[in-house]
């Protein structure tokens, strides 16, 4: 997949923008608050229909207008976007699009950016979510399975509050919790597979493990174990207590990466995303990073963006303007963006 075209009216600072970018990697550049995140909002704003921002996406629109509209047209189709704080509608061509899951079929994107969620200083659920998401987009089914099976727990552990009994609900919970068992499990068996793939390629010095720790038990076994009596009045067995570990060297990446072995660990499970949802949907992932510079030495940033280059859409932001290694990128069919505040 590849976006050719993109138009935005009101993006936050942004009054109009309006470029083709090239099948490449498209290199934007400017000074901070130059508006240069904003331009990879706007295109993570089609594919999911919010920002990659913890913030809510209100202030996407610019103060003091009404409607943020955004246009992207791929070698697929045109999908328009229009935001006006209360509604947010999206069009393929000229249909209208009803569910907002269908967005990231017509605009597939892996995006990092050092404004989303960190997925190694978060807490385990964060890490949950952040599979759980990449799991999303390849298998629909898993979305149905993981919002019914909270939604089963927390009436649960309202029933073990109230001292109540649990048993109509605990074999429907069991069923659901071996379903997210079972496609957890071969996704992070898949994943991890693919993700040393992608290490390899990189040659990067470090060597980093993705560890998946699921308690998976039989059915009458979790019956069992589910049914114990615990003090916190909690349901403390199942898959919403899985444990995803990160390490490297063999230390847990959180305690002894450094901040450019973290990002370097980052990249690498974008990477990955990208090219599972490559080989998934049978076509290539637009990958968007922001800030890609930050943080990496010279060595790194072109080991990164040697994987990348030619193989993906890249739209990547960048403060250095006078950087060494962008000259070196002006070179390799790359098209390069200047924002002036
Ligand atoms: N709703 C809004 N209306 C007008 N301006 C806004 C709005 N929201 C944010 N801004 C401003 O838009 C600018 C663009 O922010 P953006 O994060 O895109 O910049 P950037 O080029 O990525 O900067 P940096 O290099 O610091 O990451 C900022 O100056 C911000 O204050
Ligand atoms: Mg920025």
């Amino acid at each position: 997949m590849i976006i050719d075209n993109l138009s935005v009216i009101n993006l936050r600072k942004i009054k109009i923008f309006a470029e083709s970018f090239c099948r490449n990697t498209n290199v934007i550049t400017g000074k901070n608050g130059s508006g240069k995140t904003s331009i990879l909002e706007a295109i993570f704003f089609i594919s999911h229909a919010k920002s990659f921002r913890k913030k809510y996406s209100q202030a996407l629109i610019s103060n003091n207008q009404k409607e943020l509209q955004i246009k992207i047209e791929t070698d697929r189709s045109t999908v328009k976007g229009f935001y006006n704080k209360k509604r947010k509608v999206f069009y393929k061509n000229s249909e209208i699009i009803k569910k907002t899951s269908q967005l990231s079929e017509e605009i597939l994107i892996v995006c990092m950016s050092p404004e989303e969620i960190d997925i190694i200083e978060e807490y385990n659920n964060e890490k949950q979510k952040y599979f759980d998401r990449i799991i999303f987009k390849i298998k629909k089914e898993h979305i149905k399975n993981i919002k019914d099976y909270k939604k089963l727990i927390v009436y649960r552990n309202t029933l073990l509050e109230n001292k109540m009994e649990t048993d109509p609900w605990d074999n429907k919970i069991m069923e659901l919790g071996n379903k997210i068992w079972k496609i957890r499990k071969d996704f992070f068996k898949y994943f991890i597979k693919k993700y040393k793939e992608v290490e390899k390629k990189i040659e990067i010095k470090n060597r980093y493990e993705i560890k998946y720790i699921s308690s998976v038990l039989e059915k009458q076994k979790y019956l069992i174990e589910l049914r114990k009596k615990n003090k916190s009045n909690k349901t403390e067995v199942g898959p919403h207590k899985d444990k995803i570990k990160f390490f490297i060297n063999g230390s847990e990446v959180k305690e002894h990466a450094s901040q450019g072995e973290k990002k370097i660990f980052k990249y690498i499970l974008k990477l990955t995303e990208a090219e599972i949802l490559k080989k998934e949907k049978r076509t290539n992932p637009i990958v968007l990073i922001d800030d890609f510079f930050a943080k990496l030495d010279g060595e790194n940033i072109m080991k990164i963006f040697s994987y990348f280059h030619c193989k993906f859409q890249t739209i990547i932001t960048t403060t250095n303007t006078d950087n060494k290694i962008l000259e070196k990128l002006k070179n390799k069919q790359t098209k390069i963006f200047t924002f002036n505040d």
